[in-house]
């Protein structure tokens, strides 16, 4: 067991350092790629029931063909991570349902997409939001995870994160939103601000009370900025425009990278650092 590996919603990842859904991960090359390149979780880009041509950023050729890749990368060892859209409650339950007979070990509920937004609106009311995601827990085996919509209200993460807990969602991918020109320091464990959550990463991490597992999205380029990411609560993170401007050696390089600070601080595992953040006044 390395460093850098961990439990997310109950299963077991090689490696905190993921891509994130929709940057090189569309089609069953860039997916096998992926496969070769680590060998850690691979995440599929969003899909709906039989693929979209519009809007640009869901383009996809629809649930059977993730279900064939997941197929063809089990064996592989990576654990398999899908991602699904769509514009009506049933089609969300449909999906994810079809990824979980392929054996997709997690599923992540993209409702972070104003497309799922404008049309399903899982958002606009908990109540909403409790009965699509009682309905998906019920259709299927695998680990839940909900990409949560980064303009979710920070005041709002605790209902939701109640929700989640209530409806058996194990896992939040939350916006990494940190303050720009943060200061902070990763030896000491501290960054300056003002008390309150640093990010949506971190208000989910404070939200969930230790029973909620959160991903972290957004900005993470570097070891470093993983380590912070894990500091303020994510238990993983997911990398794209790094994984665009690099190729796949991106993921593997920010895993080394975080690997070697983790030993420069003396860790011997990432769990050591999740949520260890002290703000500290300046
Ligand atoms: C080209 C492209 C396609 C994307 N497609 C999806 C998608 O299908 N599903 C999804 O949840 N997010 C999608 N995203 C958003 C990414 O998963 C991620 O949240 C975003 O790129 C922020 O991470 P980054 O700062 O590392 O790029 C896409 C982003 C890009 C740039």
């Amino acid at each position: 067991m390395g460093r850098t590996s961990i439990t997310l919603g109950g299963v077991y990842l090689n490696s905190t350092v993921t891509n994130a859904s929709g940057p090189r991960s569309a089609t069953r090359e860039e997916l096998m790629e992926l496969s070769a390149a680590h060998s850690g979780a691979v995440v599929f880009k969003s899909c709906n029931t039989s693929g979209l041509e519009a809007p640009d950023n869901l383009k996809n050729p629809g649930v059977d063909y993730y279900s064939a890749v997941a197929r063809n990368i089990a064996p592989r060892g990576n654990v398999t991570w899908g991602s699904v859209v769509g514009v009506t409650e049933d089609e969300i339950v449909s999906v994810a349902r079809t990824l979980d007979g392929a054996g997709v070990r997690i599923i992540e509920l993209n409702l972070a997409d104003p497309f799922v937004g404008d049309s399903v609106g899982p958002f606009k009311s908990l109540d909403r939001l409790r009965a699509l995601l009682r309905r998906v827990r019920a259709a299927v085996k695998a680990a839940i995870a909900v990409k949560v919509p980064p303009a979710a209200p920070r005041v709002q993460a605790a209902a939701t994160a109640a929700i989640f807990r209530e409806t058996g969602v194990a896992i939040a991918v939350c916006a990494n939103d940190l303050p720009k020109g943060l200061e902070f320091d990763l030896a000491a464990q501290t960054a300056k601000a003002p008390h309150g959550p640093l990010s949506q990463t971190h208000a989910f991490y404070l939200a969930g009370d230790g029973n909620l597992d959160v991903v972290a999205v957004g900005g993470v380029s570097s070891g470093s900025e993983a380590y912070l990411a894990h500091l303020t609560g994510a238990k993983a993170v997911q990398v794209g425009s790094a994984l665009i401007k690099e190729g796949v050696g991106a993921i593997t390089r920010i895993d080394q990278e975080l690997d070697h600070l983790l030993a420069q601080n003396g860790k011997s595992s990432v769990r050591e650092i999740i949520g260890q953040i002290r703000l500290v006044q300046g």
